[in-house]
């Protein structure tokens, strides 16, 4: 199991037990969690966090991830309220969770549990 941290908008956190999975995405799909998620491609960068911690134990980023992740701290340079400059920014339906433990702060909505 990895230990995966997610701080949320409050700054309250929450640190969940995965299984290694393609994706941090589907890792936490599986262990029933919804993720902030919307092409489940490296698109629309609904999935886009901050790895505060243990960025080490990431995969690299893929060509696909480097790209996109270009194209979009270039469409917001411009911008005041710029999120993408932070160092360390991945995409999570493209980031293989191999190993832990790391620290998650989603840029943009919330992770829950899937109530049955
Ligand atoms: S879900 Fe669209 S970029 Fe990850």
């Amino acid at each position: 199991m990895i230990h995966v941290t997610v701080i949320h908008n409050d700054s309250t956190s929450t640190t969940v037990a995965l299984e290694p999975a393609p994706s941090i995405l589907i890792a936490f799909e599986n262990a029933g969690y919804e993720y902030p998620h919307g092409c489940r491609v490296g698109v629309c960068g609904s999935c886009i966090s901050e790895v505060v911690t243990g960025i080490e134990t990431l995969p690299p980023a893929d060509f696909i991830e480097r790209r996109r992740l270009a194209e979009l701290r270039a469409a917001e340079r411009n911008s005041v309220n710029a999120t993408l400059d932070k160092e360390h920014i991945r995409f999570c339906c493209r980031t293989a969770l191999t190993a832990g433990p790391i620290t998650l702060r989603p840029l943009s909505g919330t992770v829950k549990k899937i109530t049955p």
